[in-house]
C-alpha cells in the first residue's frame, strides 16, 4: 500500500492510506489558496495541531458532516466536544496512539494555541506519523528547535516544514531544521497564504538541495505525492 498526500495549501493535507482518509488542519473557507471547498471534503479523521483559526479552520463543520474522528491535544478535544462533536480522541505531547490507519505521535512545537473564541487550547503540537512503515513529520506551526534532531533520529522519510516566516520558521531556520532532521524528502508549507508570509519556495528548494541531501518537493495547492 502506498500513502498519498494531497496538499490543500497552508498546513492542510489529505492523507489517503489503507482505504482511510486523514485531514490535517483544515483551513479552507477564507483561505485564498484552498483548492477545495470545506463542504466537498470527505475524511475519516481530522487532526488539529493547535487552536489558531488558520488550523482549526473548518474542522467542526467537516466533522459534523462526515462523522470524522477529531485527533488533537486534550484541551482542544474538550473544546471540540463542546462544539457538539462526539468522536474526538485526545492525545498530548510525546504520546502516540495506534489507529486503524497507523500511528501518530504529538511532538513539541514552539508557538501559541488559543482557540478562535479565546478558549485555552493547551500546547501546540506537530505530528509524527508512522504509516505503512514510513515516517512523516508534519511540524505544523513552530519556530526552530534543536530537539528536531531527536525527531530526525527516528528516520524521517518526509518532513513537512513551514517556511513562511513571521508566525513560524522562515526560510533560513527551515533550512537549519532540514539539517537537524535529515529527512529523505521535504515539502515546504505555510507560505503565500497571507502577504506577511510570502516566500519563494523554489529559491528555498535550491538552497536546501545545495546544502543537504534532502530532496525538496514544491507542491502547488491541489497537488499530490505518493510515498
Ligand atoms: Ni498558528
Ligand atoms: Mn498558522
Amino acid at each position: 500500500m502506498s500513502i498519498k498526500l494531497t496538499w490543500y495549501s497552508h498546513a492542510c493535507f489529505l492523507i489517503e492510506t489503507n482505504g482511510m482518509k486523514l485531514l490535517t488542519d483544515p483551513f479552507l473557507e477564507g483561505n485564498p489558496l484552498a483548492p477545495v471547498r470545506a463542504d466537498a471534503v470527505e475524511t475519516d479523521y481530522i487532526l488539529i495541531s493547535h487552536g489558531h483559526g488558520d488550523h482549526v479552520g473548518d474542522a467542526i463543520s467537516i466533522a459534523k458532516r462526515t462523522g470524522a474522528t477529531v485527533i488533537s491535544n486534550f484541551e482542544i478535544q474538550g473544546w471540540v466536544i463542546a462544539q457538539g462533536i462526539e468522536n474526538a480522541h485526545p492525545q498530548h505531547i510525546g504520546g502516540g496512539f495506534d489507529y486503524p490507519w497507523g500511528r501518530v505521535k504529538l511532538t513539541i512545537a514552539h508557538h501559541g494555541s488559543a482557540l478562535p473564541d479565546g478558549s485555552y487550547g493547551g500546547s501546540p503540537a506537530g505530528f509524527l506519523f508512522t504509516i505503512e512503515g514510513k515516517k512523516i513529520y508534519h511540524a505544523c506551526d513552530t519556530g526552530l528547535f534543536y530537539d528536531m534532531k531527536l525527531i530526525g533520529e527516528e528516520g524521517i522519510d518526509l518532513a513537512i516544514l513551514p517556511i513562511g516566516d513571521n508566525f513560524t520558521m522562515g526560510p533560513d531556520d527551515a533550512l537549519r531544521a532540514v539539517k537537524l532532521i535529515e529527512p529523505a524528502q521535504v515539502v515546504p508549507i505555510h507560505y503565500n497564504t497571507f502577504e506577511v508570509i510570502n516566500q519563494d519556495p523554489h529559491a528555498w528548494a535550491r538552497r536546501v538541495e545545495s546544502e543537504t541531501s534532502a530532496k525538496v518537493i514544491v507542491m502547488n495547492p491541489g497537488d499530490s505525492l505518493e510515498l
